[in-house]
């Protein structure tokens, strides 16, 4: 990126309100390069969640930050990331999505196998070898940083920087709101929407945090579907529409926030919702069983991790070329209600969420054309993300949030390593604010 000057991809002039993102940043393969060494080598990534390795023996495979990896539960308990590649000559070891019961993963290739923990337990023939061979060395690699936040499962390739708690700053409080929903017993469903799209992997964060596109691209679900279930839209469209806000959280981290809006699953498990607001309020206290309960929260985790209360949503994604991402979503749902309203909220997930949902089939169709509209990019170089940067607050339809990450983005891909200020506050505010 020698010849790539960082300030030819945004312009952020806070005094005037102009923010502009250059499109070279969505199609050019030089800049995904980068990027993958800058930001995704660099950040906590989410891996997985506790509940889907909940006993010994369980294990699931995915991809995480490029990597095929291995999360398992060992015999005694503790949960591993490891490399799903190995030791000997690098076939990838476990080849199976998920299962439980297992005993040890045997590579296909040579028979080499290792315990759960990822220690090599048993290599065919090893009186071939030399002394010189070390077993001890040759486990199934661990990932160098591993952490678990309140069952959350997160994995960081670089062995420096901070730690998850100092990286997620800001972002927990939003983070601990979505998860207390259930009683800190918050639980994966089995299985993941897993799709795929030509579109560079930022657009998919603009997108996840943009109150703006909501209806116009969704019409069809807010006037029609809402409508047709008996559940009131007038929150969503016309002369009632709620605005709620937009927050820069620091570290690229954001959130959007809107008053809760009654949905499908509200108006048919009125007396159960009830209750558990009740338990909130035994639990937490009335203010904030408030915070938890009376918002709706798209919550972005920079690089790539978006929580979508709504729909009870944990979606994650990685680029495998500047113009294609693979996406898994999953539903993270309270773990002890009942099975009816569980099964409401799943509907709810899949029918706005799921590759033939509502929502997500527009979601694909509005970014793919965005990334068809980048072949112009010579022609029309800039997009503009300054909405609502005036404002003293700004609403859930601005766009502050995307400039937050934008503004982490920058400072990663320039080499900085320190925090960065992602908020929209002019820097002669800023001084005089420090002075
Ligand atoms: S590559 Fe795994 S045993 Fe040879
Ligand atoms: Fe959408």
């Amino acid at each position: 990126m020698d010849q790539l000057q960082p300030q030819e991809l945004i312009i952020d002039d806070r005094e005037n309100g102009i923010f502009r993102v250059n499109r070279r940043a969505f199609t050019d393969p030089a800049i995904f390069e980068v990027e993958k060494r800058e930001v995704f080598d660099r950040s906590w990534l989410y891996a997985g969640h506790t509940s889907e390795i909940a006993k010994p023996g369980d294990f699931i495979t995915r991809r995480v930050g490029g990597r095929p990896l291995i999360l398992v539960r060992d015999r005694a308990g503790q949960p591993h990331a490891l490399l799903n590649s190995c030791p000997h000559r690098g076939n990838i070891v476990c080849r199976e999505r998920a299962g439980s019961g297992a005993q040890n993963f045997v590579c296909f290739y040579h028979a080499w196998n290792f315990d759960l923990d990822g220690s090599l337990a048993g290599v065919p023939d090893e009186a071939s070898y030399t002394p010189a061979f070390d077993r001890g060395a040759m486990g199934l690699k661990p990932v160098p940083r591993f952490e678990n936040y309140k069952g959350m499962l997160f994995v960081n390739y670089d062995r420096d920087g901070e730690d998850l708690i100092a990286y997620l700053g800001n972002a927990r409080e939003y983070l601990d709101y979505m998860l207390d929903f259930g009683g800190d017993d918050v639980e994966v469903v089995p299985g993941s929407q897993a799709y795929s799209m030509k579109a560079n992997w930022k657009l998919l964060i603009e997108n996840s945090i943009d109150g703006y596109h909501a209806v116009p691209t969704h019409y069809r679900f807010f006037v029609q579907y809402l409508n047709d279930m008996g559940a009131d839209n007038s929150a969503w469209i016309g002369q009632r529409r709620q605005f709620g806000i937009g927050l820069a959280l620091g570290g690229g981290h954001s959130v959007i926030e809107n008053p809760q809006r009654r949905t499908p699953v509200m108006s048919t498990a009125e007396d159960e919702l009830a209750q558990i607001r009740a338990r909130l309020v035994e639990r937490y206290g009335a203010e904030r069983a408030h915070r938890i309960a009376d918002f709706t929260r798209n919550l972005f985790i920079f690089p790539n991790l978006i929580l979508i209360s709504n729909w009870h949503t944990i979606r994650t994604w990685y680029p495998l070329a500047p113009d294609y991402i693979e996406i898994d979503a999953w539903a993270a749902l309270p773990r002890d209600e009942s099975p009816e309203l569980r099964q409401k909220r799943y509907e709810n997930f899949i029918s706005f969420l799921g590759p033939a949902g509502f929502g997500t089939p527009d979601d694909v169709s509005g970014l793919e054309g965005c990334q068809r509209g980048f072949a112009t990019c010579r022609e029309l170089e800039w997009s503009d993300i300054s909405r609502g940067m005036g404002k003293e607050q700004p609403s859930s339809q601005d766009e502050l949030q995307m400039r937050a990450f934008w503004r982490r983005w920058n400072a990663l891909m320039r080499g900085e390593r320190g925090p960065t200020d992602c908020s929209d506050r002019p820097h002669a505010a800023q001084r005089a604010a420090a002075e």
